[in-house]
């Protein structure tokens, strides 16, 4: 299962990109906002710190407006993947893009009906926020297995990005199904490293050899 990071911020990336565990990056307009960076430069420096594909996000509406918007989106690097919203111009946006060698990630997706549509248009990436689904009361995790089921029942190219992840929970169910790619906020990441008896192991570990060596002293 691969990791991507969900976030603009190149301290959160570098940090968790020094830990060899991240295999690319999430971002969107919320995220690029809150960096307070020019967008454009942002992702440029995002995209020098991972080799792995890196989503950015367009923000026209038209088939047109994301087309254009892609194709300079494509130029910052070779490892940019577009984000387009799951609209009808947006799936009309992934057939074009996608032979042109343009990757997509279809994004704000919140049912298995519209994975099958972007699967079927031909989206490198389809993400499922399954957070904001669990917070309308949604069953998340069912979707996920049925949107896993769809595209493992087909030679789809797709791979499923879950998104919008929660909690360490969420992490672990999409890694018991198999989904492709986790994409996790900083603070789950820090999360999944912590157990409190690994501390209260290692404290108790290294108090036990300290005694000993004042023993062997002796
Ligand atoms: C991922 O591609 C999305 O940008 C992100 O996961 C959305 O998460 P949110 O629901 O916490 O804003």
């Amino acid at each position: 299962m691969k990791f991507f990071i969900d976030t603009a911020n190149l301290e959160q990336i570098k940090e968790m990109q020094a830990l060899g565990i991240i295999d690319g990056v999430t971002t969107n307009p919320t995220l690029l906002a809150k960096e307070g960076a020019e967008p454009i430069e942002q992702l440029r420096k995002i995209c020098q710190v991972v080799d792995g594909p890196v989503s950015g996000e367009v923000i026209g509406l038209t088939t047109e407006e994301m087309i254009n918007e892609a194709r300079e989106l494509s130029k910052i690097a070779p490892n940019i993947v577009v984000k387009i919203p799951f609209t009808k111009n947006g799936i009309k946006a992934v057939k074009i893009l996608e032979p042109e060698g343009i990757k997509t990630n279809v994004t704000l997706v919140f049912s298995q009906n519209q994975v099958l549509i972007a699967a079927k248009a031909g989206a490198s990436y389809i993400s499922p926020f399954i957070g904001r689904l669990m917070d309308n009361g949604q069953n998340e995790i069912d979707m996920l297995w049925e949107s896993m089921e769809i595209l493992n029942a087909y030679d789809f190219k797709s791979e499923l990005i879950v998104a919008s992840i929660r909690n360490t929970r969420h992490v672990i169910e999409s890694a018991k199904m198999g989904a492709h790619i986790a994409t996790i906020p900083f603070n789950v990441l820090e999360k999944m490293f912590k157990h409190p008896n690994t501390d209260q192991g290692l404290e108790a570990f290294l108090k036990d050899w300290e005694k000993l060596q004042g023993e062997l002293k002796k």
